[in-house]
């Protein structure tokens, strides 16, 4: 996979939005697949990837376009959650996309996440289609499965037409307001210069589809070929650390660039220091399926970006996910690497008291980690850290955290973002007196944080 005339690598498309907007059943209707349906509570809640290959891409946009020349490989789609608490994975989706589709339910408009997304969007200057999702839900709307948005258009009453202009236009008076231009993708004639392009798609019945993966491999293609030609230095983040049935820990990656081989020594970012191990072995998902959900994986020798990969090694079970991996090359001298690989480790040990009195802080990702330390360090709360921890809460955190008991007993206390306590360390803490403050949401823990530092001043 990845070879092509034009040596360029598949663009990366993030899918981002509020919940329930439809960004799972939109990549399901491309897929042909079912994910949405086995997610539990219909809820995304975990980082995804899928690569479509150019030529399912031609088949499904014949109709728009026959024959279309696609230029790049591929497209390697990212999923996200919308859900609040999952901000930190929308983040990462984020960073690692060369464009994204910000999907929006047309009988919503925009949502709190809507809106949350597109400032991480801006931040990072990333470009971004507008898919204006359920027009099938209009009333009274006529369905023309997989058809054009303009064929499928002209095929609704006069009702349905005028419904669906009134949601436009109320759409593109939200985003007016958030400081954005926006216009239907057929009429926009400012595109990639300052008028973002609104996509009217449907999950469920497929209008819209075709326009919407030609927009945007045509696109990318055209505006992007600079940033999409193909290098050889390997780029490549972790995105989730799992363990499978089988296999043992694995991590899954996107490989943003390069090409990675069986074999290859590879360094990763590590709980307890830098982890050095080989690629065991370099899985992907099938084509048009989904590298989150369990199933049958194709093995490969070797894989050239972008490509989202499932690696099997020894000794993974401390990776951190949000960082980077590196390759050891033959002229490499792996001391440096495992330097430039702790690197996303050290802003966040900084953080940690040198004298040891402070609270102990926990999280699932290193993204949530820094996200509260951040927090923790602005002056009006201004607590210290003394440990830190990824990952879920067991004995030996409790053990660690009681520590303080001696020193400064408030700071004997466990606040714990997105992570599970385990029953064990629970009765630990209740036992020798030590806190344990948990959240799921951001905003929750923060509250609760307020509430704690608040009781610590009076
Ligand atoms: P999160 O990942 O949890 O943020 O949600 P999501 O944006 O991935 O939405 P999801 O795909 O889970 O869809 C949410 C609900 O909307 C499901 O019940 C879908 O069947 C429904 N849905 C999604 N797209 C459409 C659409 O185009 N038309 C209609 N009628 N229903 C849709
Ligand atoms: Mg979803
Ligand atoms: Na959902």
């Amino acid at each position: 996979s990845g070879q092509c005339e034009y040596n360029l690598r598949s663009p990366i498309c993030c899918i981002m939005g509020h919940v329930d907007t439809g960004k799972t059943k939109l990549l399901d209707c491309i897929r042909g697949t079912n994910v949405q349906e086995g997610e539990a509570g219909g809820i995304t809640q975990q980082i995804g990837a899928t690569y479509f290959p150019a030529e399912n891409i031609r088949e499904r946009t014949k109709e728009l376009k026959a024959d279309a020349n696609l230029k790049v490989p591929g497209l390697l789609v990212i999923d996200t959650p919308g859900h609040e608490s999952f901000t930190n994975l929308r983040s990462r989706g984020s960073g690692l996309c060369d464009i994204a589709i910000l999907v929006v339910d047309i009988m919503h408009g925009l949502e709190r996440q809507t809106i949350e997304s597109l400032n991480l969007l801006k931040m990072r200057n990333t470009n971004f289609i507008i898919a204006l999702n359920k027009v099938d839900r209009l009333y009274g709307w006529k369905v023309c499965h997989n058809a054009s948005i303009v064929k499928a258009m002209k095929q609704q009453s006069k009702d349905v037409q005028f419904e669906f202009r009134t949601r436009l236009t109320q759409v593109i008076t939200e985003f007016k307001e958030q400081g954005i231009n926006t216009e239907l993708y057929y009429k926009n004639k400012d595109m990639g210069k300052g008028t973002f392009s609104i996509v009217p798609t449907s999950a469920i019945s497929a209008e819209g589809i075709p326009d919407l993966l030609l927009l945007l491999v045509q696109w990318t293609a055209k505006t992007m070929s600079e940033r999409l030609t193909y290098n050889n230095i390997v780029q490549c983040t972790i995105l989730e650390v799992k363990v499978v049935e089988g296999l043992g820990t694995t991590i899954d990656v996107i490989l943003v660039n390069g090409v990675l081989h069986e074999g290859d020594q590879i360094v990763v970012c590590g709980m307890q220091g830098p982890i050095v191990t080989s690629i065991r072995a370099l899985l992907t998902p099938f084509p048009m399926k989904e590298l989150r959900v369990k199933g049958s994986y194709e093995h490969h020798k070797e894989i050239k970006a972008s490509q989202g990969i499932k690696i099997n090694a020894q000794g993974l079970e401390h990776a951190i996910a949000g960082t980077s991996l590196y390759i050891v090359g033959p002229d490499d001298d792996v001391e440096d690497i495992k330097e430039a690989a702790m690197e996303d480790m050290r802003s966040v040990m900084s953080r940690v008291d040198k004298c040891g009195e402070g609270v102990y802080v926990q999280a699932s990702t290193l993204g949530s980690l820094e996200a509260l330390l951040e927090f923790l360090k602005t002056p009006e709360v201004s607590i210290p850290v003394s440990g830190i921890c990824i990952g879920n809460v067991h004995k030996k955190d409790v053990m660690k955290a009681s520590v303080m008991l001696e020193k400064k007993k408030e700071y004997a206390t466990i606040l714990a973002f997105d992570v599970r306590v385990t029953q064990e360390a629970q009765e630990l803490a209740d036992e020798v007196g030590v806190k344990i403050y948990t959240a799921d949401i951001i905003y929750h823990l923060f509250d609760q944080f307020k509430a704690y530092i608040d009781n610590l001043k009076e």
